[in-house]
């Protein structure tokens, strides 16, 4: 199949779908997928809208755990769909559900897990691990709403064990004053995390071994490197970024905070952006014509490889599947994860 007969394909089967579908859109999406995009957004946004939509289905052009937001927070009668099953976050793999439960119980050792410990769960995570939270009186965060979710956190218990974006907590921690010293991180493949129990008794905030591996691609030396070339140009990153990056940044924000920071900033102004690529060249071109200069961080190309795997193919896959009332790749949560898991996102949505 050509391109061109590709996308022919797509817009036919859209338009036989009419309103009984929304193409739900992360600012991630390769461009040929995204322009089709009814509503677009960070995770926190995108899950407000799928909460709020009442189409028959939720095409999620996005990642498996967006899906399963989308899933939980919709009604009865409408499904969730990820074009391409294998569109999944490198980072949510690094916590499962068996690990966090024994580290729950290595906690249980040293202190009360349950009296003195709030399990936040970023949003990149599996539904089980929301479902855990919600187990345990705990709640979902995502990268806009990070500080005022661990201040939620703190009102209930002393601690946090925060998985599985080590970075997103530190850099929240460190914004409410929480010292290094009381935010050590919890190594699933160690023993106890790796932590002596003096160590868990004086933390504050535990921080889970995870990473994305898109954005360890930046580095303090390409902030260097720029401030030294262009003195009057403005440093942006995602809150996903090490610490080093983000404390040398002028703005640190989710991508949707991103987006909307470059849009309202002085013509002529020169951004340099720590996040995936494919948001950083739709928003050069998006904001060229008013002067502004927009740089992508790392000279190493680093893209979000699983969100690139909703592409046209799949996508005309799945909208005609769906046009002949054929439901295709389907994401159901399974109703005893998803009810904890939809209390911790309605926590999350209330909070926020
Ligand atoms: P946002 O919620 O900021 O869109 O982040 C999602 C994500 O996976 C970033 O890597
Ligand atoms: Fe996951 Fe990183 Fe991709 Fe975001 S950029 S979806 S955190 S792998």
């Amino acid at each position: 199949m050509s391109d061109a007969e590709c996308h022919a394909r797509i817009r036919a089967a859209r338009g036989r779908l009419g309103s009984k579908a929304v193409l739900l859109c992360h600012h991630y999406q390769r461009a040929d997928v995204y322009q089709y995009a009814d509503l677009t957004g960070d995770s926190l946004k995108l899950a407000r809208l799928a909460a709020a939509t009442d189409a028959e289905y939720i095409v999620f052009c996005g990642v498996h755990f967006m899906a399963e937001v989308a899933d939980i927070l919709s009604g009865p009668g409408q499904t969730a769909i990820l074009p391409d099953l294998a569109a999944g976050c490198s980072m949510a793999d690094m916590a499962n559900l068996a690990r966090v439960e024994r580290c729950w119980r290595e906690l249980g050792e040293v202190l009360n897990a349950e009296e003195r410990v709030t399990p936040v769960t970023y949003i990149n995570s599996a539904a089980d691990l929301k479902a855990f939270c919600g187990r345990h009186g705990g709640i979902t965060c995502t990268s806009s709403n990070a500080r005022a979710i661990t201040e939620w956190a703190f009102g209930q218990r002393e601690k946090i064990l925060f998985f599985p974006d080590q970075h997103l907590g530190r850099w929240t921690g460190h914004g409410m004053g929480i010292p290094f010293d009381e935010m050590p991180v919890w190594d699933a493949d160690l023993e106890c995390g790796g932590l002596a129990p003096e160590q868990i008794r004086k933390a504050r905030l535990l921080l889970w071994k995870g990473h994305c591996s898109v954005h360890q691609m930046f580095q303090p030396a390409h902030i260097e490197k720029f401030r030294a070339e262009h003195p009057e140009g403005l440093v942006i990153s995602h809150p996903e970024c090490c610490f080093e990056v983000c404390a040398r940044s002028d703005h640190v924000g989710s991508t949707e905070r991103i987006v909307q920071v470059i849009k309202e900033a002085p013509p002529n102004t020169r951004w340099l952006v720590g996040t995936e690529l494919n948001l950083v060249n739709r928003l050069a071109q998006d904001v060229k014509g008013e002067g502004k200069i927009v740089q992508f961080m790392s000279p190493i190309v680093c893209m979000c490889s699983t969100m690139q795997r909703i592409d046209p193919p799949h996508l005309a896959w799945t909208l005609e599947n769906l046009a002949d009332g054929c439901v295709v790749n389907r994401i159901a949560v399974p109703e005893h994860e998803a009810e904890p898991a939809r209390l911790t996102l309605e926590r999350m949505l209330a909070v926020s």
